[in-house]
């Protein structure tokens, strides 16, 4: 193993590089959609997470936030305000493009930050801290990340996550599309990628290495438990939530795909 900054910021390159493609893929049609009043690009089963909590005027920080999407769909949700933070700044410019092209420019701000740096002044401002699927994978250090979390909540405050679920990361797909276990679900060693981060067309391009981790389902709720959090609800998704290894919804002998998770902070 390198030390945590060899590994973030070799895919905060890697991250920069897919967003190109991720902006040709989606950015026109997301600058139209998010002028509607009715626009809210999150998950069925994260709405209603969500609505499990009163978010209406809350203070909202959604970590490796990306292009904003899923936090402008929490304000348009009732939410007062939004803080999105992600280490890719090619990103950050999308989302910035997203929210000038929507009334919610006074209440949304977007930082450039690795999440192991976030700044002090952002300690315990938030009601609600929320990560969208396909964040923790990227985490070198769980715990660290937890902690990092756990500072940016105000007590009493929640942590919503969105997440793969660890036994999916155990898959990959074959060239005909069929998904198997390949991995251990105990893996220790990160997974090096070079062939790119392009989850919405699915093509591969040669990039630089990104780095992603397994991290299991006790190693995810302990992480919370051992900063006293309170694990408040769960929720366990057979659907493919992530664009990855999308043919499993439709198998018989099915894992689980996603889950949601809602941890509190002690008052
Ligand atoms: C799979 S994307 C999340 C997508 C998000 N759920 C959405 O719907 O747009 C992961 C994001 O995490 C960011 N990221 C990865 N490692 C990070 C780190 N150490 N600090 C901050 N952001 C990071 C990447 O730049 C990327 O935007």
């Amino acid at each position: 193993m390198q030390d945590r900054k060899f590994y973030t910021e070799a895919n905060r390159v890697s991250w920069n590089e897919a967003a190109p493609r991720h902006e040709e893929k989606n950015q026109q049609r997301l600058l139209q959609d998010v002028t509607r009043t009715d626009f809210n690009a999150l998950e069925p089963e994260l709405a209603e997470t969500l609505n499990r909590l009163d978010i209406q005027g809350k203070r909202v920080a959604q970590i490796c936030c990306n292009n904003a999407k899923d936090l402008l769909s929490v304000i348009k949700m009732g939410a007062g305000s939004g803080l999105g933070i992600d280490a890719a700044s090619a990103f950050i410019d999308q989302g910035n493009e997203l929210i000038k092209a929507t009334d919610y420019q006074d209440k949304m701000e977007l930082l450039v930050s690795d999440v192991y740096d976030i700044p002090n002044e952002h300690s315990e401002q938030f009601d609600i801290v929320l990560t969208t699927v396909g964040v923790m994978s990227w985490m070198p250090d769980l715990s660290a990340f937890f902690k990092v979390i756990h500072n940016l909540i105000k007590p009493g405050g929640y942590y919503i996550a969105e997440e793969m679920h660890p036994v999916l990361l155990m898959y990959e797909t074959d060239d005909h599309g069929v998904s198997r276990p390949l991995y251990s679900y105990f893996k220790q060693d990160p997974w090096k990628d070079t062939v790119g981060l392009d989850y919405f067309g699915h093509v591969e391009y040669e990039s630089s290495p990104s780095y992603s981790f397994q991290h299991k389902m006790d190693d995810i709720l302990m992480a919370g438990i051992n900063l006293n959090m309170n694990l408040k609800y769960i929720r366990e998704i057979d659907r493919d939530i992530s664009n990855f290894c999308m043919d499993l919804e439709n198998q018989e002998a099915k894992p689980p795909l996603g889950f949601n998770m809602i941890m509190q902070k002690q008052g």
